[in-house]
């Protein structure tokens, strides 16, 4: 198999992911796809930077081993706490979600005021006003945590009324910190895009990462002669979860998931 015709490795800490996934499907129908979802070990929002840092390099080293031609991490966390020990590490290039989206948002911004919403460890590190500022200085950034957001998506509760209030509460502040671009900076996020964009309503655009990565990665497959250029892709899934479980959430994202094989961490 030529390198053109490997896949690409996408990995997550859950389903979230998947909100990248369905992207890099539509803009590279051509590509094939390893997802590999750490579902067993979730969440990775509220764990130390080190602990983080250790489950990615293992998610890495499992997706080279399959022989991936590139990595996408599409989890803010590990982009904003294990970036730069990835890309040391890994033979094959690496892409965040981090840089990419701030650029994006960055150019939306009218009034220069921008809201994050991401997990605890994204908004802890300061990443994301830290990207803010290497492209614009006068960007003010709002950064909020919500883990019971994130969890209530992970456990297939998207729907549940109790989200919409919780969010409601959650994105309030930005609302009147009066930010009119809102990134969702955390995958899980974007299985709530309708209900986000009705509550911040016409005061604000709201980015889904998933978007400014797939664009950088469809630029960086063909900089690097990687990109695919015959044929369907190929998808496949892996989680250290439930794959049923895997199935059932990641439908509401990608309603024609399939083939989700377990994975076994050794001691667990
Ligand atoms: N999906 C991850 C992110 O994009 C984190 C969710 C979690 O594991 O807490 O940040």
């Amino acid at each position: 198999m030529s390198d053109r015709d490997a896949p690409i490795g996408v990995f997550d800490s859950g389903v979230g992911g998947l909100t990248v996934a369905r992207e890099i499907f539509t803009l590279l129908p051509r590509e094939s796809v390893l997802y590999f979802g750490d579902d067993g070990r979730f969440p990775y929002g509220p764990r130390p930077a080190e602990e983080v840092r250790v489950f990615a390099e293992q998610i890495l080293d499992l997706l080279l081993d399959r022989g991936v031609k590139m990595v996408v991490v599409a989890c803010n966390t590990v982009s904003a706490l294990a970036l730069p020990q990835l890309m040391q590490r890994s033979p094959v290039p690496i892409l965040g979600v981090i840089e990419d989206t701030a650029r994006y948002a960055a150019e939306l911004t009218c009034k220069r005021k921008v809201g994050v919403l991401a997990t605890p460890g994204t908004v802890n590190s300061g990443a994301y006003p830290r990207a803010f500022a290497a492209i614009d200085p006068a960007i003010e950034v709002m950064a909020i945590a919500s883990q019971p957001l994130v969890n209530l998506v992970e456990n297939g509760n998207s729907a549940h009324p109790e989200v919409r209030a919780y969010a409601a509460e959650t994105v309030e502040p930005f609302r009147r910190f009066g930010v009119d671009v809102l990134v969702l900076g955390c995958t899980h996020y974007p299985y709530l895009t309708r209900l986000m964009t009705e509550l911040m309503g016409a005061q604000a655009v709201i980015v889904d990462p998933a978007v400014a990565v797939s664009l950088r990665l469809a630029a960086e497959l063909r900089e690097r002669n990687l990109l695919s250029l015959e044929g369907e892709g190929r998808r496949s899934f892996l989680t250290s979860g439930d794959p049923t479980q895997f199935l059932n959430v990641g439908r509401q994202i990608d309603p024609d998931l399939n083939d989700v094989q377990p994975w076994r961490w050794p001691n667990e």
